[in-house]
């Protein structure tokens, strides 16, 4: 599994704002759209292309188109939902599947309430957004779904990740044939006994539509 974590100013800038009790829901949308297309244009830095060759006003010229099959977008509901526009802005073609996920408060154990993706995922990019990876148990049976139905490639976008998500991840895909990337703005210090991120930046479901 590799991991990215996206270096730049602009990104820590917009994070911090995020982290920030003070910000109101709008704000906290336009932020995390915001983010995302930084992040989105770490994530398809593998996003495979095609020669294709067009015209300029002047000669001949090749260049790349996005190859087929089309990439899939998957957002994690509900707060993986407000990462999508900023990821589909810098991929319009993309194809986008859903996938319904909720952690249990008390035992941190996830469940799935709806899946709409396609049944063969064979030789597709599929790129999953789900903003907060802290446990793993979602993102975990997230991936593993994918590679179940045939993805050949996952980058994982999240805003933030504890370290202990980044362990389960590490340790469920170590033998994984598919390649596996999570790219995020910043790994955090820890979890606490709530299983929240620490500092983190609450709950990114609540914060963008509760
Ligand atoms: C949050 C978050 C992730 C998940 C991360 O979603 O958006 O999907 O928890 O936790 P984990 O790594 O421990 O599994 P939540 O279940 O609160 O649902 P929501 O997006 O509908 O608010």
């Amino acid at each position: 599994m590799r991991i990215h974590i996206a270096d730049h100013p602009l990104v820590a800038h917009k994070l911090t704002a995020l982290r920030d009790e003070r910000t109101d829901s709008p704000t906290f949308r336009r932020l995390v759209d915001e983010l995302v297309t930084l992040l989105a244009y770490e994530a398809t830095r593998d996003v495979r292309t095609e020669p294709i060759t067009i015209k300029t006003p002047v000669a001949p010229a090749v260049g790349v188109k996005l190859a087929s099959p089309k990439p899939l977008v998957v957002p994690i509901l509900r707060a993986g939902l407000g990462m999508l526009e900023g990821m589909v802005r810098l991929l319009p073609t993309a194809e986008v599947g859903f996938l319904g996920m909720i952690r249990d408060e008390g035992t941190l154990t996830v469940s799935m309430y709806a899946t709409r993706l396609p049944e063969d995922l064979s030789g597709r990019q599929c790129y999953v957004l789900d903003p907060m990876l802290a446990t793993g148990g979602t993102l975990s049976a997230a991936v593993e779904l994918l590679i179940d139905r045939g993805a050949d490639h996952i980058t994982c976008v999240c805003l933030l990740a504890a370290p202990e998500g980044m362990a389960v991840m590490e340790e469920a895909f170590r033998d994984a044939h598919v390649p596996l990337t999570i790219v995020t703005a910043a790994v955090d210090e820890r979890l606490n006994d709530k299983g929240y991120i620490v500092p983190g930046l609450g709950d990114a479901g609540d914060r963008l539509y509760g």
